[in-house]
């Protein structure tokens, strides 16, 4: 479903991504891991576009999508959800769900979101701001499924979320998962990688230093605990 290919990415003078290449088959669930600063984030914002100097091949659904803007990805069936959430923090609960236009072909609509997230139907006219750090996160994956994304690229879903919350962001994964959707993830937590995902790349100083299936975790959990400096 996605092909990178030697994929450079430059913050002005800084070569960030030094050749980055991998896949995600459709359906699979698949994370980028490794430590602060390794290139994560850089490589889920070159995928979607928000990166004005990348060079390399991003294929999604066998179409070159490295020279379009963030909205035709976006149309594609592409979701993206930030670490930062990109949430609309004044906005209710239906608001930010509603505000894009975008529909694609897939999109969800809003009974079986809620279906999913019966929080958030809960908190339908809420300010989002006022919303728990977990109801935050689930808003955040919702409004791509409404958007009609195939593909989810998420950031640090769990990041700062409590344990028990964790464990419903990863129930609310795999239910994605047997859904069809596709998924990249960027995971600190190798506990929680290794409870949802086929494969993980593991990524050092801008290049993916290995490729692991999942099985492979539990073997190398020390030495991957070395390379994430956790
Ligand atoms: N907007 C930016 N401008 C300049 N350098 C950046 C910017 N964003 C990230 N970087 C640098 O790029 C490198 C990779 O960052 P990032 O992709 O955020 O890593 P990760 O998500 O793995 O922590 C880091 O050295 C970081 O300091
Ligand atoms: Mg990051």
């Amino acid at each position: 479903m996605l092909e990178v290919r030697d994929l450079h990415a430059y913050y002005g003078e800084s070569h960030v991504l030094q050749g980055i290449s991998f896949n995600v088959a459709r359906g699979e669930v698949v994370t980028l891991i490794g430590r602060n600063g390794a290139g994560k984030t850089t490589t889920l914002k070159s995928v979607i576009g928000d990166i004005a100097d990348r060079r390399g091949k991003i294929r999604f659904d066998g179409v070159d999508i490295a020279a379009l803007p963030p909205e035709r990805i976006a149309a594609r069936g592409v979701g993206y959800v930030p670490e930062d959430r990109g949430i609309f923090a004044t906005l209710s609960v239906i608001e930010n769900l509603t505000i894009s236009s975008l529909r694609g072909p897939d999109a969800w609509p809003l009974a079986e979101v809620f279906a999913l997230f019966p929080a958030l139907k809960a908190r339908l006219h809420q300010r989002a701001a006022r919303l728990s750090g977990g109801e935050q996160q689930m808003l955040a994956i919702a409004r791509p499924l409404v958007m009609g994304s195939r593909f989810l690229l998420l950031d640090e879903p769990t990041e700062g979320l409590a344990p028990v919350i964790v464990e419903l962001i990863g129930n609310v994964l795999r239910q994605l998962k047997e859904r069809a959707l596709t998924i990249l993830l960027v995971e600190q937590n190798l506990r929680f990688a290794s409870s949802i995902a086929d494969r993980h790349y593991l990524m050092v100083n801008g290049r993916i230093a290995k490729m692991l299936k999942n099985s492979e975790i539990a073997t190398e959990e020390a030495e991957l605990r070395e390379f994430l400096g956790v």
